[in-house]
């Protein structure tokens, strides 16, 4: 009887080592893939100390949200603002982070004098190459070496498959996705490149990419990953489509990565959307948490994230990074879209800066999977 006693205290003393061996999302997942979150520029400054701590301690790979848009990094033709990108990437350096540079090529924020000539009118097809290049080729060249991904491209395939109608599709055609691909990979060819995108379950969507990817691969064109944004809300979209878009993508030869992860439990006008410029008047019944989410939608959102992450983790060979768009609740874009002033509730780190209990459930599905 007493070596059956040991034996289970023995079994119980494991279990908890195992239990405490990780105690932090970084740890957890370190064998699986990268876990990341996007970092602003409270973060990269240094001013906001208590995320900075979080993130140190919880993830292995950060993205800047904003600081290294081109409508930031080239204001005006030429002159060049790299301070908070320096920041950021010296940051990443100097806490052995995954660092990823978000993006070389949108058709939102994006500088006026981008896509116009003097007059304003559109500029011909050379000249907007010629722009494209210096821009990518500038940014990437500044940190070969150091930036080890690159959405290169974001956000230009609609969700029934067609291309956005962007100024860079209007002057440049299909042909400014390649060219843009082409630049990155001259300007560092080692760094890995990615195609980004918001609602990639679409099967329009998925129809699209996976084409451009082999698009890519038959020029001889470097593309290692597709970009699945996951800006998610508590219904859409299912596990199982967004698996089969996981697939897909995997199918063509690259990786996937989780690049914007956010669940958001509030009502939604539409189904889901990352379109920035798509946005929605207010109304107070779509507000309906201000002082805290219900315990039972508490509970169907933390269902919601051990969901992905079960099928993040059932799919770990074709995922090689998962990023939240954020750290804590208040930093999250999704408090002011598609309806500005809401509050709501979609990350990992709460207001306070605590780790919401759902960490501690991710941390023992990583453990147990
Ligand atoms: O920093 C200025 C501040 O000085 C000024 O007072 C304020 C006034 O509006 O604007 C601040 O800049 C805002 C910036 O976020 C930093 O907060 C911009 O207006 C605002 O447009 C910008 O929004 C970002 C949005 O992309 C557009 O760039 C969001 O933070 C960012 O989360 C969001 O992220 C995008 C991804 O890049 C691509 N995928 C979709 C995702 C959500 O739209």
């Amino acid at each position: 009887m007493k070596r059956i006693i040991l034996l289970g205290l023995m079994a119980l003393a494991v279990s908890n080592v195992a239990a405490q061996k990780s105690n932090s999302l970084k740890k957890a997942f370190q064998n699986k893939f990268y876990i990341g979150t996007a970092m602003n520029l409270e973060q990269i400054h240094g001013t906001d100390t208590k995320s900075v701590e979080i993130i140190k301690k919880q993830f292995s790979s950060i993205v800047s949200e904003n600081c290294m848009k081109s409508m930031y990094l080239q204001p005006q033709e030429g002159k060049f603002f790299f301070d908070d990108a320096d920041k950021f990437v010296e940051f990443g350096e100097k806490n052995k982070m995954f660092i990823i540079g978000h993006t070389l090529i949108w058709h939102s924020q994006a500088p006026d004098w981008f896509f116009v000539d003097k007059d304003g009118k559109n500029v011909s097809p050379g000249v907007l190459k010629q722009r494209m290049k210096n821009h990518i080729t500038t940014v990437v060249s500044r940190y070969k070496g150091r930036v080890k991904g690159w959405d290169v491209v974001n956000e230009a395939i609609m969700e029934d498959g067609s291309y956005r109608k962007s100024k860079f599709y209007e002057i440049l055609g299909e042909e400014f996705i390649p060219l843009a691909f082409k630049y990155a990979q001259e300007a560092d060819p080692n760094a890995e490149l990615y195609y980004n995108d918001y609602n990639e379950w679409h099967p329009g969507k998925v129809k699209t990419v996976t084409q451009l990817v082999k698009d890519l691969k038959s020029k001889g064109i470097r593309i290692d990953g597709v970009g699945m944004q996951a800006h998610v809300g508590m219904d859409t979209p299912s596990i199982n489509e967004y698996e089969k878009a996981i697939l897909a993508y995997a199918k063509t030869g690259v990786k996937v990565n989780i690049t914007e992860l956010e669940i958001s439990a509030l009502p939604s006008p539409w189904g889901t959307s990352a379109n920035v410029s798509d946005k929605v008047a207010y109304d107070e019944k779509m507000n309906p948490y201000k002082n805290g989410l219900p315990k039972d939608v508490q509970t169907q959102w933390e269902n919601r994230y051990q969901d992905f992450f079960k099928l993040f983790l059932k799919q770990k060979n074709n995922i090689r990074r998962v990023t939240l768009w954020g750290v804590t609740d208040n930093q999250s874009w999704k408090n002011d879209f598609p309806i500005k002033g809401r509050t709501d509730y979609p990350l990992l780190f709460d207001r306070q800066f605590n780790a919401k209990p759902v960490v501690e459930k991710l941390i023992k599905l990583a453990e147990t999977k």
